[in-house]
């Protein structure tokens, strides 16, 4: 997948990781991420999605060394992360980062808003003095929207308000990557729309944005291709605009596109139907070199190719510009491309 157009920021190739097989083993080993090449661009917003379990959190973690690979390679604007030493290693984790999970954890109770960036600041731009630390300490209290609680602890912000500390003191850093796992999870309404709106706010051009979620509606607001993934393998990669029943191609991708817009309907008792009609699909015996819905796909039972699709693995196939899925079902000749 490439992100054309742009230099490469992000590049992981061939990417597997599995989990158990030590303590675990008894329990089997989990594919958490099965060949994955995933590329971002400098400045790319790129949303991943996908049910609970598809390895999205696992594949964020790898991109940014918060955990081990079996195999495969990751590089960060041209360094291999995997091979980088302590030193090297501390220099790119500056410009690539991980929000939203667990960030009011990582606030001092005992010291102030304005005391913690300049703590952060202090650490990650050693070439600041003390008027550039105020300074810049001000610039990014601001551009989260913060400038009037800079005298706080952490006892007397609300959960939103915490999470922009953390924001800020990571914009402290000069990210180049955010990865922003399930950033709106578990809020309400209101500060859910707070936090899009920041993160709009706090794009830039040499910033990109790994956005985990399963909020297609953030998702659509703030991303410019999207990225589904399914049991450990990226599945279909296809620009926003065409995000949709309309425009998305892969069966499982539509039956989440339908799925969606079936909630949007507000009509939860039929979106019920479609995870039901898929559940009592018929089963064949799908090894891990096949493609990965073959258990579940209606389109391979129509179109007779349920014994190809669960024995091997389909490549990308490109069926527009940008866009890429994973299917045999749409290169098989005379087929039609779309369920
Ligand atoms: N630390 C872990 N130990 C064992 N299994 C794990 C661990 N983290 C994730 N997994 C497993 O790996 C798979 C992918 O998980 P994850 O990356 O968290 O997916 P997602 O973020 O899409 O929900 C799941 O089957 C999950 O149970
Ligand atoms: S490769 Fe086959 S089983 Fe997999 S989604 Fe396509 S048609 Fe369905
Ligand atoms: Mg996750």
């Amino acid at each position: 997948m490439s992100a054309e157009g742009r230099a490469p920021l992000v590049e992981a190739r061939g990417v597997v990781k599995t989990y158990g097989g030590g303590l675990f083993r008894r329990q089997g080993v989990t594919r958490a991420l099965d060949d994955v090449d995933l590329d971002i661009g400098v400045g790319e917003v790129v949303a991943l999605i996908g049910e609970s379990g598809s390895g999205k959190t696992t594949l964020g973690k790898v991109l940014l060394r918060l955990t081990s690979v079996d195999s495969g390679r990751v590089t960060f604007e041209g360094q291999d992360v995997f091979a980088a030493g302590a030193a090297a290693l501390r220099q790119m984790r500056r410009r690539f980062q991980m929000v939203f999970q667990n960030q009011a954890a990582n606030l001092h109770p005992k010291m102030t808003v304005r005391e913690m960036m300049d703590e952060s600041i202090r650490l990650h731009r050693p070439e600041l003095d003390d008027a550039g630390r105020t300074a810049l300490t001000s610039t990014l209290l601001e551009r989260v929207g913060l400038s009037a609680r800079a005298d706080q602890r952490p006892a007397s912000l609300s959960g939103g308000e915490k999470r922009r500390v953390g924001l800020a003191r990571i914009l402290a850093t000069k990210p180049r990557l955010i990865v922003a796992d399930e950033p709106t999870s578990g809020l309400d309404a209101a500060i859910k729309q707070q936090t899009i709106t920041l993160l709009k706010h706090l794009k830039d051009a040499d910033l990109a944005y790994l956005l985990i979620s399963h909020d297609l509606g953030l998702v659509r607001k703030i991303s410019e291709r999207v990225v589904v993934m399914l049991k450990g393998r990226i599945i279909e990669d296809v620009p926003v605009e065409r995000l949709g029943v309309s425009g998305t191609h892969h069966p499982y991708t539509l039956r989440l596109m339908q799925a969606a817009e079936l909630l949007e309907d507000h009509a939860p008792s039929t979106e019920g139907e479609v995870t039901r009609a898929g559940a009592a699909a018929e089963r064949v015996e799908v090894t891990s070199a096949g493609c990965v819905y073959a258990g579940d796909c209606a389109l391979a039972r129509r179109l007779g190719i349920l014994s190809k699709c669960a024995s091997e693995r389909p490549q990308f196939v490109d069926v527009g510009e940008r866009h890429r899925v994973a299917c045999f079902g749409l290169t098989e000749p005379g087929r039609e491309s779309n369920v």
